[in-house]
């Protein structure tokens, strides 16, 4: 979406506010176009013949449907190169945006699994990184996330390939996620490896009630010890989880366009983002996989925006809670909340 799309005001005034943006897999922001020249760079054969098609394929009937193709999509990404493409496309994205500091979600395992080295994937992402933090001052970190339809001996297997690497991306490397399948993958099953990253000193967070039960965000919670979750929105199924959730002011990380596109709501309208927040929890506003769902941040708020109603108050709100939310430290946070408070009073 660009300029041309409804509501130029406030989507202008939506990018003038200092966000952050806290789930996106950076796999997930891989455009058609892009995944052509990898291909073709690459000599992998894509089973599409053109661009268009790749886009007509994009049509998901839950979060498994869009998985097979995200996993084949990634396929194309084999080189250093590659990788600091991907992430660099993205970042200059994100920057347009008006996001001033980005966490980011990698899949290690989708690229060993076909020989990719881990070196060749943390290189790549972390070279477009520290350049977009030089050149377009945007912050950022990667939340290296595992694979849950996986077992928890290849996390941590990946855990041991990844750690050799940490003093070399200390600046980046910050936190761990659990990511993939959710149904038949409860959060339980990752507790020995997410008890070691703790030890490690990672912060961590765990996709949980996106189609999963409320149950999976209460053991993400209690099992896992996450500080916060990857969508949540099943969480309101449980009122006593939802009250937990306000009270100790856990993040919860919403895509409203992915939730559409995978038919976890089936119109925004009905959606419970505005729900949540009025009713006193943390939410924050992402696209998770923007390549895929037809829509980055920005294109993220202002449909919710429009589809919910939602006041400029609530969409500062949303703003800074994004940054609160964020694994920044506090310093930082001061700074931003205060940009974003004076962006806002011009609004
Ligand atoms: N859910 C689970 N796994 C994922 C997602 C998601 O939204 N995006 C990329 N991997
Ligand atoms: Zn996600």
């Amino acid at each position: 979406m660009t300029d041309q799309t409804p509501n130029p005001e406030l989507r202008r005034w939506l990018r003038t506010l200092p966000k952050a943006e806290l789930h996106l897999h950076i796999e997930g922001t891989l455009e058609p176009e892009l995944m052509f020249e990898l291909a073709r760079r690459n000599g992998v054969t894509l089973p599409y013949a053109s661009v268009e098609a790749v886009r007509a394929a994009y049509q998901f009937t839950d979060l498994q449907s869009f998985l097979d193709l995200y996993y084949a999509g990634a396929g194309v990404l084999v080189t250093e190169q590659d990788f600091y493409d991907l992430a660099a496309a993205y970042l200059r994205r994100a920057h347009a945006d008006g996001l001033c500091h980005v966490e980011i979600m990698f899949d290690p395992q989708t690229h060993t699994q076909r020989g990719v080295a881990i070196d060749t994937v943390f290189a790549g992402l972390a070279r477009a990184l520290r350049e977009a933090r030089d050149t377009l001052g945007i912050s950022s970190y990667l939340l290296l996330s595992f694979l849950r339809h996986l077992s928890e001996e290849d996390a941590f297997d990946t855990l041991a390939a990844a750690l050799p690497l940490r003093e070399a991306y200390r600046d980046l490397w910050v936190g761990i996620g659990l990511d993939s399948s959710e149904r038949g993958n409860p959060p339980e099953k990752f507790t020995r490896v997410y008890a070691r990253c703790a030890e490690l000193g990672f912060r961590l967070v765990a996709h949980a009630g996106e189609e999963g039960p409320a149950a999976y965000v209460r053991t993400a919670l209690d099992t896992l010890r996450v500080s916060r979750i990857d969508h949540g929105v099943r969480s309101s199924d449980d009122p006593d989880l939802l009250q937990q959730l306000i009270r100790q002011r856990i993040p919860l990380t919403v895509c409203p366009l992915s939730n559409l596109k995978l038919g976890v709501v089936k119109t925004l309208a009905e959606h419970n983002l505005a729900r949540l927040l009025r009713a006193g929890a943390m939410v924050t506003i992402n696209a998770d996989d923007p390549a895929y769902f037809g829509g980055y941040v920005l294109d993220n708020y202002l449909a919710s925006a429009v589809a919910l109603d939602l006041s400029h108050d609530e969409l500062v709100t949303l703003a800074a809670n994004s940054i609160h939310a964020s694994f920044l430290p506090t310093p930082d946070k001061n700074r931003l909340l205060d940009q974003l408070a004076h962006a806002a009073s011009q609004g």
